[in-house]
């Protein structure tokens, strides 16, 4: 994915603005109900979701955008979170969805592409997160031209 430098929006897609701490309630609805579809199948409980996005937000060199519909519906957001290392800093992505109905209509590659722009306006030297290997969100990320890291590998273990 290449640096864009002029506006990366298409005619037609919803209007994408800055995320704001007030939108913490409709991107938390809107992220539960991206994740609660297939591949991810995920319940997040209102309170957490809103907490997860709260702390994103409450993160020094947080990143957030969102996409609206004309009546101001949340469509999809974008958190990021801008990071030291050794060369700089980068981009780290925390969260990217859109929701259900919304899907398939460039909403995620807009937001991404705002990404890409602002963090290349801020200086850092790459974006990158992690996911899962397969799934669609492999086909949107590649779509975009990410790669994967042949050397990179995520490290967990359970505690409970
Ligand atoms: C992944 C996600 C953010 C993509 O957003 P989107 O607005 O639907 O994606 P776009 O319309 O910009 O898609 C751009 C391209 O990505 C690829 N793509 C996107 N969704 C795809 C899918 N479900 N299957 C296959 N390819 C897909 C396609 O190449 C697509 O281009 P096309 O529609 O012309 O074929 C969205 O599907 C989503 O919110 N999913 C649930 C949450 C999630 O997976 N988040 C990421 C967790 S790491």
């Amino acid at each position: 994915m290449t640096p864009p430098s002029s506006a990366a929006s298409s005619a037609g897609t919803p209007r994408l603005r800055p995320g704001v701490p007030e939108d913490a309630p409709e991107i938390a609805a809107a992220l539960r109900s991206a994740l609660a579809a297939p591949p991810w199948n995920e319940d997040w409980p209102e309170a957490r979701a809103l907490d997860r996005v709260r702390e994103i937000l409450g993160m020094p060199r947080a990143y957030a955008a969102v996409a609206e519909d004309g009546n101001g519906a949340m469509l999809g957001y974008l958190l990021a979170v801008a990071q030291s290392s050794a060369a700089g800093f980068q981009m780290r992505v925390e969260e990217i969805g859109v929701v259900p109905m919304a899907q398939r209509r460039g909403i995620g590659t807009a937001l991404m592409r705002r990404l890409v722009e602002e963090s290349y306006r801020m200086g850092a030297d790459c974006i990158w997160l992690a996911s899962a290997a397969d799934g669609p969100q492999a086909a949107f990320y590649a779509s975009l031209g990410l790669t994967r890291n042949p050397r990179g590998a995520l490290y967990g273990a359970m505690l409970r």
